[in-house]
């Protein structure tokens, strides 16, 4: 779990340097997943170091995966080796599963759980306890499992089966959590389960699921797996994570005199709506695709300042940005303007995102407001800074620190240590940059 500590931020001048940001959380996620039902071993380099991934390793430890951390370093990440139980293989839980603060790995995990016959339950932080699940648990009792829930939130308790029926199924929200969980659930299932989704959301699982053997097939915004595939471990290597990221692009498309460089970033299609809204924006930007692993495009993205613009982030947009909305709010307090619709799911993320955003830029000096799917920032007058609360919420945390870069004073930013959730080196990473 990550600590809970204030930090004091101070105004900077300007952001140079190069970075190479911690392995993608989304990906480590689904790497492990899949690695501890796999046959054989699987060792997977540059797994995030953050504290949600850490979660899903500590759920399938419980459930019987043996799973050896071979080495932690601030470079490269965390290097795993992972004996996969197969399909269908997990072990039954002594205790209660600990999701801790992480959706992906309540939400995945949920979908696998869902075809073993045995009782789980699995539960989270305060803040994971208040998040939805009715989006998971519907699919999956379509399948065949049995979810309880406590008025549709966790913790849920999951009687699987080993007689999953595949459905075609219609999200409601874009979410890449719910379709990774019903196409888990679909890898067991007898016959082939479809998700088709109102808009395409990332697809790493797809990807993921492709690179450990199994067949997927895909159109437009629908995808199909067939049930009673095997997988197969390998080595993986998994990319730095965009949305990492994105918090020193914003700082330097924020900052007059700015240069920064991120080193082995994953470059997805999927994940780099960022980059087009920072052009958008007016932040100058670079990026070249080095190689692929695991059908996962890395590479690096160059950030150089130039003016503000304003921009407007439509409905459509949002399922590619959705991680990346509070920085890009706080780019805006840089003198910018922006104005996001379509985004209600920020109000169920890991804090209602979209209120806790604009009371904290409020608190800086901040002029923005909120609307029931989104918020208007506009940027004329400078941040003060002041003191702000990052409410359990790793991207807010971050995304006040790049906010307080612009501000005429210091940020004291309480409940910081939510950035380890996703980035523990964040802070460090931060003073390195300034020049
Ligand atoms: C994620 C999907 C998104 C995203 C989350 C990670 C994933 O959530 O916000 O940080 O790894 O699939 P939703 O599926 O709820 O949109």
């Amino acid at each position: 779990m990550p600590t809970t500590f204030a930090v004091t931020v101070q105004p900077a001048q300007r952001m140079r340097g190069r970075v190479r940001p911690p392995g993608d959380k989304s990906i480590s996620h689904r790497y492990a997943m899949l690695a501890a039902i796999a046959d054989g071993p699987s060792m997977i380099h540059g797994y995030s170091t953050g504290a949600d991934c850490a979660s899903t390793l500590t759920c399938l430890r419980a459930l019987g995966v043996p799973i050896e951390q071979l080495k932690r370093d601030r470079a490269t990440g965390i290097q795993l080796d992972i004996l996969g139980l197969q399909v269908g293989g997990l072990q039954p839980p002594s205790t209660t599963l600990d999701a801790g603060n992480s959706g992906s790995t309540m939400r995945m995990l949920s979908g696998i759980l869902a075809a073993h016959p045995f009782r789980a339950t699995i539960t989270g932080d305060s803040s994971l306890r208040r998040r939805p699940m009715r989006r998971i648990i519907v699919p999956l009792e379509r399948m065949g499992a049995r979810v309880s829930a406590d008025d549709g939130r966790p913790p849920l308790t999951i009687v699987g089966t080993d007689r999953l029926k595949a459905i075609d199924f219609q999200p409601d929200v874009p979410s890449a959590q719910v379709k990774s969980a019903v196409l888990f659930a679909g890898l067991h299932a007898d016959g082939m389960t479809r998700v088709v989704e109102p808009i395409s959301t990332r697809d790493h699982t797809e990807r993921a699921l492709e690179a450990f053997g199994a067949q997927i097939g895909r159109a437009g915004t629908s995808v199909a797996i067939r049930g009673g595939q095997r997988l197969i471990g390998g080595t993986f290597h998994v990319p730095g994570d965009i949305s990492s990221a994105a918090f020193w692009m914003v700082a330097a498309a924020a900052l007059p005199g700015s240069d920064v460089t991120i080193e082995h970033v994953g470059l997805n299609p999927s994940r780099t709506g960022i980059l087009a809204i920072l052009q958008r924006m007016g932040a100058q930007i670079k990026t070249a695709v080095a190689h692929a692993q695991a059908g996962e495009p890395i590479g690096t993205i160059h950030v150089r300042h130039a003016d503000l613009q304003p921009a407007t982030i439509a409905p459509e947009d949002v399922p590619g940005v959705i991680d990346e909305l509070p920085v890009l709010a706080a780019l805006a307090t840089h003198g910018g303007e922006l104005s996001v619709s379509g985004a209600q799911e920020l109000r169920v993320k890991e804090s209602d995102r979209i209120s806790a955003l604009a009371d904290g830029l409020r608190l800086m000096g901040g002029d923005i407001d909120e609307q029931p799917d989104g918020f208007h920032v506009r940027g004329r007058n400078r941040l003060r800074g002041g003191e702000v609360d990052a409410k359990n919420d790793h991207r807010l945390a971050m995304a006040f620190a790049i906010a307080a870069l612009g501000a005429t004073g210091p940020t004291v930013i309480h409940d910081a240590g939510a950035a380890g959730v996703s980035y523990p080196e964040f802070f460090t990473v931060l003073e390195s940059l300034r020049a």
